[in-house]
């Protein structure tokens, strides 16, 4: 019988032979007293990415070499860094499970103008303690439709009208020095077909025609295209785009002119590690992986979430370890639930969106019930240790229906149908609805459809500003939908705007690169008049603004909002989402009223939610004595406190 050498044997003779042509090279260097410590890094990691990238490629005559490479760019960055990487531990990486960590999104040349001017808006972010800054890509991209900056041409190079690299690194030592953490985009599933890449392969060169996906005739790609989704059916069907250059079509799952790397090339591997450490150069704290769900592709499959895409996602974990140890990476997985969370561990993506969470508090929202909320959010909240939900509500992409059908059904929901409704409700068609939302590739052939809107007109404030009716009840709901991403576990994201209730910019329609894409509708330039209205009293940006802060504030005031055990509660109400929090003999339970009616809770009620004696309500300030019962008013949370 032959033995299998364990993987780990493997890995181990593998650095042994490595280690001394990497040591080699940095006897001199000025950092050499690093060396050790990287040493003592690979001893505990070097594994993992052997494993990896073993799984991926090992089959591969070039496997050797692109092992060789990738130890040895991870060397270089790590050798040759602004930081010294002394302290090895994940203990840095507590910030993502803290109460103080606030998180916020929007486009740079949006939000600020440019990236130097992004320095003036510091104090901005300050007012509401923004720990965690994430900023769409803004990389060189061609002119024209770049896809909001999703279509890179080249990761070393900033788009010449949003500034240099050397603007960036002074804006991301600024934001450091503000104890703001950078969060950039990796779109690594596919480049720009003006990626010099795409150029070399579109001249002829084999070695780039390789980084592609390229079919010459149609029986070639007959084994992936049945099954397959539109991703974007408005634009187009299928997932492929002719090429005359190449005489060939080209893998695109997105937009045609954003194409599909090979991941079954080693090369792609190695040559996006690289592209990676520009983000880390350029002075990222987190790493957003874009739309990682597509990278791997494997025939008769739908190409998404396949193993293979967890072990290259792995594999870039375990090169980023040693590379740039610190900086995480985000999943970027806008899936089904049950999918969504594979992507989500220490060893993969320490961070994630909660698309679950966000969908299905638009959901309650609309409805003014709140089973399917507690249903979806009860046993799908929990994460692995040391990761943490990105939890949203808005962000620079559409919303996208993405509950669970199962959850769904077991509260009685057709899961199809309800999707209609929604898409009904928030394009406003549905009687009665409040929401001026715009709809985002509609598909004739599937009936899906997703949802594209600003905050402020997606619960109701253009439309009160309309027909001039209270704004009220708009305002009412933007807090308390922010309110529960803030008490909920894992960092609160705000898109840039919502805090100050920007209404839908339809302007969008007459720009040649954006009408045929009504997410534009909400990537809404920060009018300075928009965000200065919150210093008016009693105006709704005012409302919002400062409502937001107060919550922020209560909420970096109390350890539990961090460490606090989450604990979804049954209902009790139709209308009243209610969980917990806990930790170190405190309890806050959050209670909160999605309709416009007020609702009461009688003591049995409360008992049943486990609030026993009186707590104090964070929010009003008063304290409530649950044999007395208590009133939610509409719309309206409370954060009641008990216990020392
Ligand atoms: C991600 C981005 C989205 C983009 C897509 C293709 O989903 O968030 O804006 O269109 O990837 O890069
Ligand atoms: C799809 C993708 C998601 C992307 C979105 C863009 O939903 O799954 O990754 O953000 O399209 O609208």
């Amino acid at each position: 019988m032959r033995l299998d050498p364990s993987a780990s044997h493997c890995a181990g003779i593998a650095l042994e032979r490595l280690w001394p042509v990497v040591a080699k090279r940095y006897t001199r260097h000025k950092n050499r007293h690093r060396l050790a410590v990287f040493n003592q890094a690979l001893q505990q990691d070097f594994a993992r990415l052997f494993d990896c990238m073993a799984d991926l490629y090992s089959d591969q005559w070039d496997f050797y070499f692109h092992l060789e490479h990738s130890l040895t760019q991870a060397a270089h960055a790590w050798m040759t860094a602004d930081v010294d990487y002394v302290v090895y531990s994940a203990q840095k990486n507590q910030w993502m499970e803290s109460e103080q960590t606030i998180g916020a999104t929007g486009y740079v040349d949006l939000f600020a103008g440019n990236l130097s001017k992004l320095h003036d808006q510091i104090p901005y972010l300050n007012e509401m303690s923004i720990g965690y800054l994430h900023l769409m890509p803004f990389f060189d991209v061609p002119e024209g439709d770049s896809d909001g900056g999703y279509a890179i041409k080249d990761y070393g190079k900033i788009n010449p009208l949003v500034g240099t690299m050397a603007q960036m690194k002074s804006v991301s030592a600024a934001l450091h020095d503000n104890k703001i953490r950078l969060v950039l985009d990796f779109v690594f599933n596919h480049t720009s077909d003006q990626h010099q890449w795409a150029l070399a392969a579109k001249a002829g060169d084999p070695r780039y025609q390789a980084f592609y996906w390229l079919f010459r005739d149609a029986a070639d790609k007959a084994p992936y295209s049945p099954y397959l989704r539109d991703i974007f059916p408005d634009k187009r069907s299928g997932c492929f785009t002719w090429n005359d250059e190449l005489q060939a079509e080209v893998w695109t799952t997105f937009n045609d002119f954003q194409w599909d790397l090979n991941y079954q090339n080693p090369e792609v591997y190695t040559a996006m590690c690289a592209e990676m450490l520009k983000l880390v150069d350029a002075g990222a704290d987190v790493i957003r992986l874009d739309a990682l769900a597509f990278t791997w592709k494997q025939p008769a499959s739908n190409c998404e979430n396949l193993p293979k895409a967890h072990r290259l996602i792995q594999a870039f974990n375990a090169f980023l370890r040693l590379a740039a140890p610190g900086v995480l990476l985000k999943s970027e997985a806008i899936v089904a639930p049950d999918e969504v969370v594979k992507y989500i561990s220490a060893d993969e993506c320490p961070l994630s969106y909660n698309p679950n969470l966000m969908a299905l508090l638009w959901e309650a929202l609309a409805t003014r019930q709140t089973k399917l909320l507690i249903a979806g959010s009860q046993s799908r909240s929990e994460l692995p240790k040391h990761t943490a939900w990105v939890n949203y509500l808005r962000c620079h992409d559409d919303i996208g229906w993405a509950f669970a059908d199962a959850d769904a059904w077991h509260v009685g929901i057709n899961p199809q149908d309800h999707r209609y409704f929604l898409n009904q409700f928030y394009t406003g068609q549905f009687p009665g609805s409040f929401a001026t939302g715009v709809p985002f590739q509609a598909d004739p052939k599937t009936g899906d459809c997703r949802i594209s809107g600003t905050m402020a007109s997606l619960t109701g404030l253009e439309q009160a500003r309309q027909t001039q009716v209270p704004t009220e009840h708009a305002t009412q709901r933007i807090l308390l939908l922010h309110g529960i991403i803030l008490a909920f576990k894992g960092i609160p994201l705000i898109y840039l705007g919502d805090e100050v209730a920007m209404l839908n910019d339809y302007s969008y329609r007459d720009h040649p690169d954006h009408q045929n894409d009504s997410r534009w509708v909400h990537r809404i330039g920060f009018a300075q008049t928009g965000a200065d209205q919150r210093t008016i009293d009693k105006t709704p940006q005012n409302t919002v603004f400062t409502g937001l802060v107060e919550l922020i504030d209560l909420r970096r005031h109390h350890s539990v909002f961090g460490a606090g055990d989450l604990c979804v509660l049954p209902s009790v109400a139709e209308t009243v989402y209610a969980f917990s929090r806990c930790h170190q003999g405190q309890r806050l339970l959050v209670l909160a009223n999605f309709s416009e009616r007020p609702c009461r809770l009688d003591m049995d009620q409360c008992f049943k939610l486990g609030l026993f004696e009186a707590a104090l309500d964070l929010i009003t300030n008063q304290q409530l004595d649950p044999v007395k019962g208590v009133e939610l008013a509409p719309y309206q949370q409370l954060w009641l406190l008990s216990g020392q």
